[in-house]
């Protein structure tokens, strides 16, 4: 039966509603700070809350307050710290994270605490509540929904009546019961004198309540200090029990007059133990289990030969204080033997703890009528309702045995394998630093606080407190102090026979007394001989070979650690001065920093420990630098004294993706919130402590410790000057500093103008509602009027009463939403109340796309913010000057179509219509003027690099600073928040290197590893163009890093821009001789089409002191022969492959070589394939992705001619006024295929010949060793989507800069087109140590599935401008979930090429892949089907607009047919074709045609 509405169904929510009532803060102990809301007792908790349901204790005019704790985040402390301000407390949790708080809980035993706890819902472990039995908690366990109820209340009352802690423990079974109506709150609170009670806090506050109860005068509340409470008189002449003594019959007899209560309001009888069975039973059963009432329930169903039919049960409710007498009353005096049955997993002593106390029951029984009957212990498993039958049988037969066995076992393991509850483990996402720590020490890692370890080093559980840890580190020094006294033992006995090792030992003796870092050098040789000497002695020596290598002690611990830190281990550590290191990770995201208990403060472990000067302090964090962590990680373990390492981690679910911790952690740190910093107190060469700030921005309290310690001016030198544009922790000043300028502008600008004032505003994420925008506002200045513009977000909406004429641009992002810069503007509309809008006159035009979302229900999300806006302002009052304007990118000319109707409109009701012919406005400057007045691409970078006001360089400047190799971008991670903090975006720099042909020698892998370390984001890109990416520049390191990369004989020249980009060349790892060959040519066209504006060396390569500008000098123009001042259209881009080898997508390029090789291996020519290209832009069927087509055959030496009459033909035939359609593709369309071949024929002033015949087999990399035709080895290796970035576990960076630096001879890279990495040209002598470490880096990893090996995806978020949808960091995850579906598929080995792009960009030519996710908003993807395996026919688009769910719902049954019906040897992408899921895409002018998903109109 459904439950109605006032309805308790389960114990939990039966319990959870009553911590509610009867408490001022509910801590909830939970996996996850934000849990499933349908999970244990959070359910009820958040219906409460939800309601603002008011409780029975918590203060007048307050409701209770219920804080989630994750159950690693040591939340007992969260319980002890919060009794300094609460008195009511409960919490409600699972019965596992109870053992591991133990020391917490004696605390909390001493206050009116209850904690309600809820077993295992599989197999409890009655140990977890019998191992609390000593603390002085009263333990009372409830058997069935009424009663959960019942006796949650009477534990409260309990509480309150004797001031100390209360466990309410019960199983929830997996069946549903009765649902019970809500508890009566008109009868609890009869149960105590509410305005009795006293708030505040008993700790800590001198006027600390205590509520003791007497029976003749009730409640009593006793304002006493706490460390008065021990002895203090009594108050008023009530019996304060903890003053009497709380002894066990004094807590006995309150237990009963509050089951004597509920009796009275329920009806309801509770008793210490209950007796089931027959009266004059001889054998009883003691049953601490879930079972319980199935045995009870076996036993009265057992008919008269059953074995069992004269067994009695009892089962425990209170199991304390035990009563002895009590428990003597239930059993009938003729049992003679008791069987104790003990659900508890983790047994540590022979003897069950309810047995013990069964025994001395028994044996305190003072009548002792009868003979003491005999006591049998069992350990109970899982058992149902089949299976009791024969276990009762068993346990009665041994029990009436002569000779009883002990601690039989009875039942099985586990009721099923579903694990539905939460365990102490280390949560995964955690282990990162831990894996981390075992990376860097290895064998030497002593994890102290660690209980158990996996194979890899790595803890499963670790004990939630420091002192655990500490103690495990003292001891452990005494151990060491045993070896330092063998050592000096086996010296001066002369036990060695070895002079060599004697030597060994005293040098180490030495270094261990000076506490140097120099011991586990020393240790690791000493190890080394002993192991050879092989003596008895070595032997024994080798036994504390850990103690020999000196280890790296760490205790690792949460950020819960520092709510308490005075009185804490961390600082008993610090104080102590020991060598011991302590990882403290902090996992509270920054998102939810706020909402946390302000009443716990938390306080800056890192700070602490800075003010006591003698420790090592860090503070690191894994998602933004691997390096420092890294860094901090090595001088901690040096550092001989405490080291501090604080860690950031942030997460809300274990099941948060790496991509969520990364942003959270970056937000953190871009604020400041999160600095990274080391901190040495040793003092530097001027007598200072050593401080080195790691990121950009530090927040107040380090700051201002810095000042205090007067270290500032000093550590300044070594810290970067940041303009305020980058330091967080001036954000809200700055913010309103930019406010107030804008405002005085605002008014400089009204006073100044003559005309009826006119607010232009505009919300625009791409510029196009921008432009419109200011273009309206020089148009009404020209008309006369006071016009101003400006971003919604920077206009005050208080003001906007105050406004006489007000027009908004207002474009649309997302689904239906505001730009960003049109967020704040809007919410503040659309949630105000008292804005009054009489006299604001009003017009709203609106930019959207009406096929943006194609799908009918999708339609509302058309101009949704212009439409919304214009009903808002008219509900506040405003006066329409103008209908709506909606502007439609569908339209003929897009938004165009409409605005000008719309704008003529507003030029009526604003009366200035007839003024219009005088307004000349300049045309805005397009990318062609901004080449042609750049002055050969010299534009004002060199300013712009030298103004530090900003990260950024001006917009003309961007566009132009792309044919240098050079991309502005920001931090999309961090952008919205860096706004709303009132900052700039975090700018830096996108390199691209020029480095046609794909070959690095290892030289300069070393150079761009080390530039990415020193000046970039630590990461770097092996692009689709075969070249090297380094992200994250910000601009000063801008010039140094183009510096160092010309240092190295490589550049960044036109690797960007519109001109010739890096001419893609096959890496053919099984012919060298070919290989090379083609290698030159593709070096030989990009030098030849190599644009030679000397702007390049004037900027990038002259000193900053040099004064000579122009490398040329001022006198020489530049000249480009080739370009001319407008350079090409568009992109022009060449790629060479050699068949049936297409990896390179040849038929994605402006230019295709397809290299034709005569039988005896000699390359003779080349087919011809132009005006391939894959960039489209969503929804615009003008734009389409285009395969090469076929111009002919021409032989090798004739290659760059053709090359470059191809790209004149383009340069001055492509579009240039419209970009998106001036790429070659268009150009040879516009033209008509046989007029280009024509044109280029004439140019060349030859024929092509016919194409030779060529086939390709597939366009993905062959992974694994070959070898060439000179013995020499190559290895081809998977780099997923071709990031080379060291992670904690998967040290891929270092890994590869390790075999850079091992690579002898002619060894080189390779990288290849699908953005992997062949290491090349390894001699046969080099292999073993090139294996090696390809399996210490585990980058020898041909395991993947076949999907994973032929996937690639663009870098998209958080770099890339452009980018609507994640890839780079998403894709794996997503692959992650296809892949085991293909695994039980059985097409684990099956290549499928699939493709993911941020953009319709196409940046790794997603239109030729069998699948491929097209990004169109964040979470949301095209799916595109139907690509040829090989790379040579298009796909086309399946369903539009998809997000995770849907994309995996709709591919799933695809792979399945696929698996079931393909023919032999059939791809995917052809299957797909030939069952009619998808028609083929033969010509790009058809990608529009025969889609699966029409739009819907
Ligand atoms: C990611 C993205 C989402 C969009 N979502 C919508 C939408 O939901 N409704 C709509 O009418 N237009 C939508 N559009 C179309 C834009 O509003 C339109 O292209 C507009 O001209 C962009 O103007 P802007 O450059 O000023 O941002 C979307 C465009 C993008 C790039
Ligand atoms: S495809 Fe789009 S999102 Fe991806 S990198 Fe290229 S431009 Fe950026």
């Amino acid at each position: 039966m459904a439950p109605s509405n006032g309805d308790v169904s389960t114990r939990e929510d039966a319990a959870a509603r009553v911590a509610y009532l009867f408490s001022e803060t509910v801590l909830s102990v939970q996996p996850n700070l934000k849990a499933a809301p349908d999970v244990g007792f959070q359910h009820a908790l958040d219906r409460m809350v939800y309601n603002k349901d008011r409780g029975i204790v918590a203060k007048h005019g307050t409701l209770p307050s219920v804080y989630s704790v994750r159950y690693n985040d040591d939340p007992f402390l969260a319980a002890v710290d919060e009794l300094r301000s609460t008195t009511f407390i409960s919490i409600t949790t699972a019965s596992s994270t109870l053992p591991a708080a133990i020391a917490h809980l004696a605390k909390l035993a001493k206050f009116p605490v209850v904690i309600h706890v809820s077993m295992s819902r599989d197999l409890p472990d009655f140990s977890e509540i019998t191992s609390l039995r000593q603390l002085g908690f009263t333990l009372i366990q409830s058997f069935n929904l009424h009663e959960a109820q019942d006796l949650a209340i009477a534990s409260h009352v309990l509480a309150i009546r004797t001031g100390k802690g209360v466990i309410h423990f019960f199983h929830q079974p997996e069946v549903e019961e009765t649902p019970i109506p809500f508890e009566d709150v008109n009868q609890i609170e009869n149960f105590f004198d509410r305005n009795a009670l006293v708030y505040g806090g008993p700790e800590g506050n001198t006027v600390a309540n205590h509520l003791y109860w007497n029976e003749a005068v009730g409640l009593v509340a006793e304002k006493t200090t706490m460390k008065e409470d021990a002895d203090e008189k009594t108050n008023g002449g009530a019996v304060s029990l903890a003053k009497v003594g709380y002894t066990t019959a004094s807590q006995f007899q309150a237990i009963e007059a509050v089951f004597e209560l509920m009796r009275v309001a329920t009806g309801r009888t509770y008793k210490a133990f209950d007796y089931h069975g027959a009266a004059n039973a001889v054998t009883a059963l003691v049953i601490c289990g879930s079972s319980a009432q199935t045995f009870i329930t076996t036993i009265r169903e057992a008919g008269r030969g059953d074995i069992y039919s004269k067994v009695g049960v009892i089962t425990p409710r209170v199991y304390r204080p035990w009563s002895a007498e009590k428990f003597l009353d239930v059993i009938p005096r003729s049992v003679k033997r008791v069987g104790v049955l003990e659900q508890a997993h983790r047994q540590t002593t022979k003897w069950g703890r309810i047995l013990l106390d069964v025994i001395s029951s028994l044996n305190n029984d003072l009548s002792k009528a009868t003979a003491i009957p005999v006591v049998v212990g069992y350990q109970l498993g899982y058992l149902d309702s089949k299976t009791i039958r024969q276990a009762l049988r068993g346990i009665v037969q041994n029990i009436q045995s002569e000779a009883p066995i002990q601690n039989l076992v009875v039942g099985g393991r586990a009721s099923h394998d579903v694990d539905s509850e939460y365990h102490l483990e280390e949560p995964e996402l955690e282990t990162a630093y831990s894996k981390m720590l075992y990376n860097v020490f290895g064998d030497r890692l002593s994890i102290l606080n660690a209980l158990e370890r996996d194979d890899a080093g790595i803890p499963r559980t670790i004990t939630s407190n420091p002192e655990y840890g500490f103690g495990a580190y003292l001891a452990k020094e005494e151990e060491k102090k045993l070896l330092v006294s063998k050592l000096q033992k086996a010296v001066n006995e002369k036990l060695f026979t070895n002079q060599e090792i004697n030597d060994l030992v005293l040098h180490w003796l030495l270094l261990n007394s000076e506490g140097s870092s120099k011991l586990s050098e020393a240790g690791a040789e000493l190890v080394s001989n002993l192991e050879i000497e092989g003596s008895e002695i070595a032997k024994e020596l080798l036994n504390d070979k850990a103690f020999l290598l000196g280890p790296s002690s760490w205790i690792i611990g949460s950020d819960a650690w520092s709510y308490d830190l005075g009185t804490s281990g961390v600082h008993n550590i610090i104080a102590s001065g020991k060598n011991v290191n302590v990882l403290i990770i902090d996992s509270q995201p920054y998102t939810a920093r706020a909402v946390k208990n302000v009443s716990r403060r938390k306080k800056d472990i890192g700070l602490y420990a800075m003010n006591y000067s003698n420790s090592y302090v860090a503070s690191i964090a894994v998602y933004s630098s691997y390096t420092q962590a890294l860094q901090a990680f090595i001088e901690a373990d040096k550092f001989t004294g405490p080291s501090i390492v604080v860690a950031y981690l942030p997460y809300n679910e274990e099941t948060d993706s790496a991509l969520t911790v990364l942003q959270e952690t970056k937000n953190a740190i871009d604020s400041g919130y999160w600095p990274l910093y080391r901190w040495d107190p040793r003092p530097d060469e001027n007598g200072l402590p050593n401080f080195q700030l790691d990121s950009q921005a530090l927040k107040m309290e380090l700051k201002e410790f810095l000042e205090r310690e007067n270290h500032l001016s000093q550590v300044a030198r070594r810290v970067p000057v940041f303009g305020g544009n980058i330091d967080g922790s001036y954000s809200s000043e700055l913010r309103s500093r930019q406010r107030q300028k804008a405002k005085k502008a605002y008014s400089r600008l009204l006073e100044g103008l003559t005309g009826p004032p006119l607010t232009v505003v505009f919300a625009s994420d791409g510029g196009t509602a921008e432009n419109v925008a200011k273009r309206l506002q020089r148009r009404a200045k020209g008309r006369g009027l006071g016009a101003v513009v400006m971003a919604m977000d920077d206009f005050p909406v208080e003001d906007l009463g105050a406004e006489e004429n007000l027009v908004i641009i207002a474009s649309t992002a997302g689904q239906g939403e505001f730009p960003q810069n049109g967020r704040n503007f809007w919410e503040a509309v659309k949630s105000s109340t008292d804005l009054n809008l009489a006299s604001v006159n009003y017009a709203v035009f609106g930019l959207g796309d009406s096929h943006y979302w194609p799908r009918k229900q999708d339609k509302i999300y058309y101009n949704k913010p212009a439409k919304d806006l214009n009903h808002r302002l008219e509900i506040l009052g405003g006066m329409r000057m103008v209908e709506l304007g909606l502007g439609d990118a569908q339209d003929p000319d897009g938004y165009q179509t409409a605005y000008p109707l719309w704008e003529a409109e507003l030029w009526k009701a604003l009366g200035v219509d007839g003024i219009g012919a005088a307004v000349e406005e300049p045309p805005p400057l397009t990318n062609e003027d901004m080449k042609v007045q750049s002055n050969y691409l010299r534009g004002t970078i060199a300013e712009g690099l030298s103004d530090e006001s900003t990260g950024a360089i001006a917009p003309s400047d961007f566009q132009v600073a792309k044919f240098h190799g050079v991309y502005l971008q920001d931090d999309r991670d961090i952008r919205d928040q860096r706004k709303a903090n009132g900052l700039q975006p975090a700018y830096y720099f996108m390199i691209r290197v020029r480095m046609s042909g794909g070959v690095a020698t290892p030289a300069q892998w070393l150079a761009i590893d080390r530039i990415a370390d020193d000046m970039g984001n630590h990461t770097f890109k092996v692009t689709t163009r075969a070249t090297f990416q380094l992200h994250g520049v910000i601009k000063k390191k801008l010039k140094p890093a183009v510096k160092a990369i010309n240092a190295v004989l490589l550049d960044t020249i036109a690797a960007c821009g519109d001109a010739n980009r890096n001419v893609l060349c096959t890496g053919l790892p099984y012919n060298s001789a070919l290989q090379k060959e083609l290698n030159s040519l593709a070096r030989v066209l990009s030098e030849h089409l190599l644009p030679t504006f000397t702007a390049y060396h004037e900027i990038w390569l002259t000193d900053d002191n040099d004064q000579k500008k122009l490398v040329a000098g001022n006198a020489v123009v530049d000249f480009e022969p080739l370009y001319g001042p407008a350079y090409l259209p568009r992109k022009f881009k060449i790629a060479i492959a050699v068949p049936p080898y297409n990896e390179v997508d040849v038929f994605a390029h402006d230019v295709g070589l397809i290299a034709i090789v005569h039988e005896q291996g000699k390359l003779t020519g080349f087919n011809v394939v132009v005006g391939g290209g894959m960039g489209i832009t969503h929804n615009n069927k003008n734009t389409y992705p285009r395969t090469g087509g076929m111009l002919g055959y021409i032989k090798k030496e004739d290659v760059v001619v053709v090359c470059e009459k191809i790209m004149l033909i383009q340069r001055d035939n492509g579009n240039r006024k419209d970009r998106k359609r001036g790429r070659l593709q268009y150009t040879i369309d516009d033209m008509g295929f046989d007029i280009f071949r024509q044109k280029v024929e004439e140019l060349v002033e030859f024929k092509f010949e016919d194409a030779r015949p060529f086939s390709f087999e597939s366009n993905i990399d062959r992974f694994g060793w070959v070898k060439d035709e000179r013995g020499l080895n190559h290895f081809t290796m998977f780099v997923e989507n071709g990031r080379i970035a060291d992670t904690p576990g998967f040290r891929l960076k270092t890994g590869l800069r390790e075999i850079a630096l091992a690579m002898k001879g002619e060894a080189e890279f390779r990288l290849t087109g699908n953005q992997h990495v062949i290491l090349s040209n390894i001699a046969e002598e080099e292999i073993p140590h090139i294996k090696r470490l390809l399996v210490e880096y585990k980058l020898d990893n041909r395991q993947f599935s076949g999907l994973r090996l032929s996937s690639s995806s663009c870098v998209a978020f958080p770099t890339c401008a452009v980018a609507m949808a994640e890839s780079e960091r998403y894709f794996p995850i997503f692959i992650s979930k296809l892949e085991s579906y293909l695994e039980e598929l059985g097409l684990r080995h099956d290549s499928v090429v699939m493709r993911m792009t941020g953009c319709p960009n196409g940046c790794v030519r997603p239109f030729l892949a069998e699948v491929a996710m097209v990004g169109k908003a964040y979470g949301v993807y095209n799916i595109m089907l139907g690509g040829g395996y090989t790379g040579q026919r298009l796909n086309k688009l399946y369903r539009s607009s998809v997000n995770e769910e849907q994309a995996l719902t709709l591919l799933k049954p695809l792979f399945k047919r696929w698996a079931l019906e393909r023919e032999e040897g059939e791809h995917f992408g052809d299957f797909l074709i030939r069952s009619g899921v998808i028609k083929p895409t033969l010509d790009g002018s058809k990608f529009h045609d025969d889609v699966a998903e029409e739009d819907e109109e």
